[in-house]
């Protein structure tokens, strides 16, 4: 989900980049307009080409940082059958890292360079894993509200300007539905259970919530980005409109468990068809973009941890590959 959060201000983003061919730009910019893809070797503005490296490779950074909060729960996993489903889960989430850096990469940039970024703190991935997973209910709560919140952001990018992008979307949407009713499923028995348990899913929901709305990214007249990733289909929807989608069925979700959403501001308004909810703590949200999020370091040092000690397998791997074109060769 990951990816409207990249509508927050950077300075060092660029909007437009002097010195090209305008009718170059002109006949890019009808493409677009047409709603036709845009492939790897098609000519396309500077600014285009960061903007997607940017938002392709955040993402996939977001979906592998993402294993790490339910990593934690593999092992204690009340069932065998839950165990299996997370595992399957989270495994997903790996893979849709894998198929977002391919993405990245058909725009020229390296996977190492990718890697380097992530690992040094230099590039982002979603605030929301910095936030610790403390019961069971919490990969519930994950499932239900953060893929939930992702399928939000992501079956508009089925559409986005980018083919490699926006085919990658494709699966990544499917997978992010069963995503989401593992975790609904896991909120449904908590809720269902003994007092104890219907508590322990009420606060993860408590826990869970107000950083859920926020992966929507800054409101839209906070977002200066927003415009032009609209103009070039890189998004489709604002982030307003898409939190707004999100809050409005998820509420009844949580209502049909008999759970209640932690806002004492949330009401139907029927003029506008929507539920209308308390303001966001934007300070706390730019606070975990910095990198002070409850668990951010934590974060960090299981993914350079895990890169060094699989660097024996990207070994094996590349030897074995020099190996067999080797034997091709002869
Ligand atoms: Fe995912
Ligand atoms: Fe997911």
């Amino acid at each position: 989900m990951y990816t409207t959060e990249l509508g927050k201000p950077d300075a060092k983003a660029p909007v437009a980049i002097g010195g090209e061919d305008p009718a170059l730009v002109a006949a890019f910019e009808a493409r677009v307009a047409a709603d036709e893809f845009i492939e790897p070797k098609d000519w396309m503005p500077e600014a285009y080409r960061r903007t997607l490296v940017r938002q392709i490779s955040q993402h996939a950074h977001s979906e592998i940082v993402g294993m790490l909060p339910e990593g934690n729960w593999l092992t204690r996993a009340p069932s065998l059958r839950r165990k299996a489903v997370l595992l399957a889960k989270v495994q997903d989430e790996g893979g849709h890292g894998l198929y977002l850096y391919c993405a990245a990469e058909t725009l020229g940039t390296s996977r190492d360079e990718m890697i380097d970024a992530l690992h040094s703190g230099k590039a982002k991935y979603s605030t929301i894993f910095n936030y610790p997973t403390l019961t069971w209910a919490d990969i519930g709560a994950i499932g239900w509200l953060v893929d939930g919140a992702a399928i939000m952001n992501q079956v508009p990018l089925q559409r986005t300007s980018y083919g490699p992008y926006a085919r990658a979307m494709v699966r990544v949407c499917k997978e992010e539905s069963f995503h989401q009713r593992q975790g609904y499923e896991i909120m449904m028995a908590l809720a269902g259970g003994t007092p104890d348990q219907k508590a322990m899913a009420q606060d993860a929901l408590n826990r869970w919530w107000w950083p859920s709305i926020m992966m929507f990214g800054p409101p839209d007249d906070n977002s200066p980005n927003s415009a032009q990733s609209m103009r070039w289909r890189i998004k489709r929807d604002t982030n307003d409109e898409l939190r707004q989608k999100f809050v409005d069925v998820t509420v009844p979700q949580a209502e049909y468990i008999g759970l209640t959403v932690p806002d004492p501001d949330l009401v139907w308004n029927a003029d506008k068809g929507g539920y209308d909810f308390g303001a966001i703590d934007w300070e706390e949200f730019y606070a975990v973009v910095r990198g002070e999020g409850p668990v951010a370091k934590e974060r960090m040092k299981a993914r350079r941890d895990a890169w060094d000690e699989g660097a024996w397998v990207r070994e094996a791997a590349s030897a074995y590959e020099a190996t067999r074109a080797a034997r091709r060769a002869a």
